[in-house]
């Protein structure tokens, strides 16, 4: 089943997907804009701003619509780099951060973590990064805006290492920081690279030189401190082993990390091309039938997201697929593996900026857009040959939660419907509580937008009214066993033991402290923070009495 088509195996090794994680204002549209420059697939800067200054605006139901028009417009920007096919997959972020934003980690092979050399390690980079982690993403890291005053660089590592967990190995050393920012030390050549007024803003060659020739006197006027602060450092990287480990890149153990300013786009040529360098190409990807060689003949992809687009001028489903195998023709005729149905994939689409362009071929790592597909749901795969099936995908713990009723008792049904569309799309998540005296559904997502989205939904698609009541709660946590194993547990009096849609029980918290407390009280339980992925050690509930 997995006999190699040579061209498809060309295809794929050229093939890179990433996406970019980052906290709101790090750099990553500035950074996405200049890669996208490198890329010569856009001539000016000021392209990606452009999207994002209209996406930032909120939120009246115009604005909602334009955003999620434009979300949909940007789920993958492509271009071509030095014979590579590079395909990024956008990250909703700020007010739109949503499952969304982790379920695209899923469709990625590697992530890039921007952080902001003044701000280090931000909350939302940890949430993305440990979804990152979990799957064990290979992930290089960014630490953008070093023009600019900040952390001291030695600091920065330290803190991704405290807070993340995972090993960062510099590839660049700044020469000077902030103000003094002068230029970048290729750590594998000690080649140094100067920045001057000249290639700011713009491509172009920077001035090269070995660090042991740089010396303060020569005319590029470097501070005698700088110097010797920025020689002290490599030496001090070079004891203490800067060399990159490809396997532990790979299985998400070290980071690689670039040190630069996406604004003046210093550092970013330097980082483009370790980046193409390290990041995988497609792999093998686990299904029911065993590894799925992403370079075989037979076609296979998965579904991540779908997005029912509230721009007027196309109101219509987009079931984004990710390729996985094989190669993608138009018309070609693929099996629905949960269905078991037979579907010609006649309306596949790349989707960039506003436009829609028909897809006639695809490898694994592209994304394709499906229009209209009718009865997908997030996770299913299409395949061609033996029906697989790849594993489904995780669910993740929301940070909001709310009961949601119908405001006209007569669109009760209509509203049931609705729910349940949205609900089998994965537009939201949903808990039940049998033990409670009404026993409504709790409904939960990750970004509070998605309340907006499935409320607008109801009321255009189903002519549904609703009303909102938010809950306390912040966060649920996963747990093996039954409902009954877990009303046995020790938990705080604020919580509430519920089975997600799906009948898995989890338990709904009101911070984190609590889950701390309900941690510590039930030292044998695993309370997970997402439902469904695979993790390293083994989950140890029985019944709560043994400790790990
Ligand atoms: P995001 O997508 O991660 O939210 O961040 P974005 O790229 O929009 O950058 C946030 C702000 O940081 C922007 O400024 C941007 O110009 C600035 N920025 C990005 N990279 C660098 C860098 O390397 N150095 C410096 N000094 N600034 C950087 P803004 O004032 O919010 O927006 P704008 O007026 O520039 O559009």
């Amino acid at each position: 089943m997995n006999s190699i088509d040579p061209q498809v195996q060309r295809e794929v090794l050229r093939r890179r997907t990433f996406a970019i994680i980052s906290h709101p204002d790090a750099g990553k549209t500035t950074l996405t804009e200049k890669m996208l420059l490198f890329g010569g697939c856009i001539d000016v800067a000021g392209a990606v701003r452009g999207r994002k200054t209209q996406r930032s605006a909120t939120s009246d139901w115009m604005e909602l619509e334009k955003q999620r028009g434009i979300s949909v417009s940007s789920t993958v920007l492509t271009f071509e780099f030095e014979g590579k096919r590079v395909n990024l997959l956008d990250t909703p972020g700020h007010h739109d951060f949503s499952e969304d934003t982790y379920r695209t980690l899923m469709a990625a092979d590697c992530a890039v973590m921007v952080i902001d050399l003044a701000k280090g390690v931000e909350a939302q980079t940890e949430k993305l990064f440990r979804v990152c982690a979990m799957r064990r993403i290979p992930v290089l890291t960014f630490v953008n805006k070093v023009d600019r005053p900040g952390q001291e660089p030695l600091q920065i590592l330290a803190e991704i290492e405290s807070k993340l967990g995972i090993e960062p190995v510099p590839q660049n050393w700044p020469l000077g920081f902030g103000p003094d920012f002068r230029g970048l030390v290729d750590l594998a050549t000690e080649r140094v690279h100067l920045f001057g007024e000249q290639t700011r803003d713009r491509r172009g060659e920077t001035q090269t030189i070995d660090l042991a020739e740089l010396s303060d006197q020569d005319e590029n006027a470097l501070q005698a401190s700088i110097l010797s602060q920025a020689r002290e450092e490599v030496e001090l990287l070079a004891t203490a082993g800067t060399t990159l480990d490809r396997e532990r890149f790979l299985a998400g153990e070290i980071s690689p990390v670039f040190f630069g300013s996406a604004l003046t786009n210093w550092g970013v040529e330097h980082f483009l091309r370790g980046f193409l360098e390290l990041c995988p190409p497609p792999r093998a990807r686990q299904s029911d039938r065993g590894a799925i060689e992403p370079s075989r003949a037979e076609f296979a992809g998965f579904v991540f997201k779908i997005q029912a687009n509230l721009d007027p001028r196309h109101r219509d489903r987009v079931a984004f697929v990710r390729i996985c195998a094989g190669r993608f023709e138009r018309e070609m005729e693929v099996m629905h593996s949960r269905t078991e149905k037979k579907l010609r994939l006649r309306r596949a689409h790349r989707v960039f900026g506003q436009e829609r362009e028909t897809m006639d071929e695809a490898f694994p790592g592209d994304i394709i857009g499906l229009v209209n597909p009718g009865e997908f749901r997030l996770g299913d795969t299409i395949c061609t040959g033996e029906p697989i099936n790849f594993e489904p995908l995780p669910q993740f713990s929301p940070e909001f939660f709310a009961i949601l009723r119908c405001r006209e008792t007569l669109r009760r049904k209509q509203f049931s419907r609705g729910l349940e569309q949205l609900l089998e799309e994965g537009a939201i998540q949903m808990f039940t509580d049998s033990r409670a005296a009404r026993s409504e559904p709790i409904l939960a997502a990750v970004g509070e937008l998605q309340f907006d989205v499935v409320r607008f939904r109801l009321e255009s698609e189903y002519n549904t009214q609703t009303d909102i009541q938010w809950l306390p709660f912040k966060m649920a946590r996963w747990i093996e066993g039954d409902v009954e194993d877990a009303r046995r547990l020790t938990l705080p009096y604020s919580s509430r033991v519920v089975k997600d849609q799906d009948g898995s029980p989890a338990v709904l918290f009101q911070s984190l402290w609590d889950t701390e407390y309900a941690q510590r009280e039930n030292p044998g339980v695993r309370f997970e923070e997402a439902r469904g992925l695979k993790q390293e050690s083994p989950s140890v509930l029985t019944d709560g009495s043994s400790a790990d």
